[in-house]
């Protein structure tokens, strides 16, 4: 197999886009793509400051990478969930994102969850008695308030996530199934800011798991391969093996499915107009932005924590 560009060997053949490249084009090729998915779904201009939201996996520490070597101001927010299950996942994949940003001299903002409120985020979901034994549900509820947060607190423009095309097509196929039209419409590579809520992208959203993941070990990059053990046997999991053993028949069903969706999203089959959400209202608490008056989801759930 050569590679397309310089007709060297090929280290990467994707069947997908019936392309095959060599390391070194392959390691520009990544990067000249999520510039132009940046600026075909506007998520930000090249003045405006990013905020990434890196986990110490391949995904978001090669988000953080690109992003670098593309020139924008992009810096860390690593968030510490008191994960001791696993390898000691919260603690190794914080010494990984450290270590990233240190190694380039990037800027890392870390909330320690256990530091920062009393209680590691398994204990939080034990208290709380969400999610059925599974914390990711309570985590998720933790993750979004304390990266819009500080976002908000300081100063960015736009929050960045390192979500990639199975994780988007996985959410789109639960959704899908149950036609979920709330969540249908809330699903795109850029969720614009509104009051007080941070304007949101996925730069990576058109990238397979697979790209990530050659990306990151072809440029170097120590991330943890470990995914968070809460994650095992979950049905998000299940749908991305689904779909996996669709796109080994059919390669290229999984962008697809993708980008027909965007296409029917853009052309107003959800019937609501995308520009004008509902306006929020202020939690009472945090301040923060929340869809319904009263305390935020977030609030309501620490406070089931406090012994009475
Ligand atoms: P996940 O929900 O674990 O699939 O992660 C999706 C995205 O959320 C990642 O690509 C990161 O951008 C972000 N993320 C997940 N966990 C963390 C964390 N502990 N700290 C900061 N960002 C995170
Ligand atoms: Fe939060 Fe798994 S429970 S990352
Ligand atoms: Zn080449
Ligand atoms: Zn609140």
């Amino acid at each position: 197999m050569k590679c397309r560009t310089c007709g060297g060997k090929a280290v990467v053949n994707m069947r997908q886009h019936k392309l095959a490249l060599c390391k070194e084009h392959y390691l520009d090729w990544v990067p000249a793509q999520t510039a132009r998915f940046i600026k075909k779904y506007r998520m930000f201009a090249p003045q405006e400051r990013v905020l990434v939201a890196v986990s110490g996996g391949k995904d978001s520490l090669s988000l953080w990478d690109i992003l670098h070597r593309l020139g924008y101001q992009a810096d860390g927010l690593y968030l510490g969930l008191g994960i001791d299950e696993g390898v000691g996942y919260s603690a190794e994949s914080r010494r990984l994102t450290e270590q990233f940003a240190a190694q380039r001299g990037l800027t890392l903002h870390v909330v320690d969850f256990p530091q920062t409120y009393g209680q590691n985020i398994p204990n939080l979901a034990a208290l709380t008695h969400r999610g059925q034994g599974r914390p990711c549900s309570v985590c998720g509820v933790a993750k979004r308030h304390e990266m819009n947060r500080i976002a908000r607190d300081m100063g960015y423009d736009v929050l960045a996530t390192g979500h990639n095309l199975d994780d988007e097509a996985a959410v789109l196929f639960a959704n899908t199934l149950a036609w979920s039209q709330d969540y249908l419409l809330r699903q795109a590579p850029v969720l614009p800011g509104h009051d007080g809520l941070a304007r949101k992208v996925k730069p990576l959203c058109r990238f397979y798991e697979k790209e990530m993941a050659a990306y990151a070990l072809l440029s170097g990059i120590e991330y943890i391969y470990e995914e968070c053990p809460f994650s095992v046997g979950s049905t998000s999991i299940y749908y991305k093996e689904l779909l996996n053993q669709l796109e080994n028949t059919r390669p290229g069903a999984k962008l697809s499915f993708y980008l027909r969706f965007l296409e029917a999203r853009e052309s107003g089959m959800f019937n609501l107009p995308e520009d004008s959400p509902p306006p929020l209202f202020r939690c009472p608490t945090c301040g923060q932005p929340t869809q319904y008056e009263g305390k935020c989801s977030f609030c309501r759930m620490m406070e089931k924590t406090e012994t009475p």
